[in-house]
C-alpha cells in the first residue's frame, strides 16, 4: 500500500490530539512532521498541548512551533471548549520534547519544495501557517498534493452564528488558502458534528487498555462536557479526526464539490466559508466539501488506530 505523505498542521485542542493519534499510526500515512498553530489556545498553550501527546504516547515525530497570531484579525481562543490549557483533561508527566529549531512556516516551505509534489497539507486548526507560506513563498502551491482540511460549514456556525472557528480566527488565511488553485477537500461542521463522541464510543476507546486508548477517554470526557453544554451534542465532535478518517478510509465518506469562497468583508458573517450548494453562482468548483460518513466504520478506524500503540 502506498503511504500517504502528510504534515499534519494543528492547534491541539481535544480533536486535534485524536488526529495525531491516528495520523502517527495508521499504515496507510506516513505522517513527516507536525506543525503547530495558535488556535484553540495561544501557541505556548497549542505547542506544549503538541508535545505532550507526542511524549506521552510516543509519537516520534518532528514538532514545529508555528503561527502565534492570525495574518490580520485580533486573536479569539476556544477555551470555553478546550479549557484554560487549550487540552483539559488529561494529565501529563514532566515534558522533555522540544520543537525543532526552525518555524512552522519555513519547514512547510523547506519540506514542500524539496518535495516530488507528492505531500499533503493537513491543517485542522486555523490556517495561518498555511496561508503565510502561500504567501512568503508561491512557489509551494503546485507542489502541494492536496490539502484536506477541518473547517467552514455550509450550513451553521459555531463560533458566530454564520462562521466555524477554524475560520473565524483567521479568515484572511482561510481566503489565501481558497483562493490558492490547490486541490481542497473541506471536512466543515456539516459532516464532523456527525461525529458526537458519546459516552459509549468513550467506554469503548477507553476498553482497549493501553495509554492511547486511557487518553483518548480523558480527552474526550472533558469536552463531552463542554460541548454538550454549548451546542447540546450528545458527546463531542472530533472534528479533526475525520481528515484523517477520510485519508485513510475516503470510501466512508460522501463528499460535493462546491465553489467556496470565505467572507473576509467583516461584518456579521466575517470568516463564513459561502458555499455554493446548488451551483447557483456557476463558478467552477474549488472544493469538494464533507457531507456525509459512514460512523460505524469511522470509529472502527479509530479503534484500530489506538489499538495499534503498545
Ligand atoms: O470548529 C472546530 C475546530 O475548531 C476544530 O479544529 C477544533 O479543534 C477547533 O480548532
Ligand atoms: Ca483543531
Amino acid at each position: 500500500m502506498e503511504k500517504r505523505k502528510i504534515i499534519l498542521d494543528c492547534d491541539p485542542g481535544h480533536d486535534d490530539a485524536i488526529a495525531m493519534l491516528m495520523a502517527a499510526k495508521h499504515p496507510s500515512i506516513d505522517l513527516l512532521g507536525i506543525t503547530i498553530v495558535a488556535g484553540n489556545q495561544t501557541l505556548e498553550k497549542t505547542l506544549v498541548n503538541g508535545l505532550n501527546v507526542c511524549q506521552h504516547v510516543g509519537i516520534d515525530v518532528p514538532v514545529y512551533s508555528g503561527m502565534t497570531l492570525p495574518m490580520v484579525r485580533k486573536q479569539v481562543v476556544a477555551e470555553n471548549i478546550h479549557g484554560e490549557t487549550g487540552l483539559d483533561g488529561p494529565v501529563f508527566g514532566p515534558l522533555h520534547k522540544q520543537a525543532e529549531p526552525i518555524h512552522a512556516v519555513n519547514y512547510i516551505i523547506e519540506t514542500l519544495m524539496a518535495s516530488e509534489g507528492d505531500i499533503t497539507l493537513v491543517p485542522v486548526g486555523p490556517l495561518s501557517n498555511i496561508g503565510m507560506a502561500m504567501r512568503m513563498e508561491p512557489r509551494i502551491i503546485p507542489k502541494i498534493q492536496e490539502i484536506v482540511l477541518m473547517g467552514g460549514a455550509y450550513g451553521l456556525g459555531n463560533m458566530s452564528p454564520a462562521a466555524e472557528f477554524n475560520f473565524l480566527a483567521d479568515p484572511e488565511a482561510a481566503h489565501v488558502v481558497f483562493t490558492s488553485g490547490v486541490p481542497i477537500v473541506m471536512m466543515g461542521l456539516d459532516l464532523t458534528n456527525q461525529t458526537a463522541c458519546t459516552m459509549d464510543v468513550i467506554e469503548r476507546m477507553e476498553a482497549v487498555g493501553n495509554k492511547a486508548g486511557k487518553m483518548f477517554g480523558d480527552i474526550m470526557r472533558f469536552t463531552y462536557k463542554t460541548q454538550n453544554e454549548a451546542y447540546g451534542l450528545a458527546g463531542g465532535p472530533v472534528h479533526d479526526a475525520t481528515c484523517v478518517g477520510y485519508l485513510i478510509d475516503p470510501s466512508a465518506f460522501t463528499l460535493k464539490e462546491m465553489y467556496t469562497e470565505i467572507d473576509i468583508s467583516g461584518g456579521p458573517s466575517y470568516g463564513r466559508s459561502v458555499c455554493d450548494y446548488f451551483g447557483s453562482s456557476k463558478k467552477p468548483a474549488n472544493a469538494k466539501v464533507g457531507i456525509t460518513l459512514d460512523n460505524d466504520r469511522f470509529w472502527d478506524m479509530v479503534e484500530a488506530c489506538l489499538r495499534m500503540y503498545p
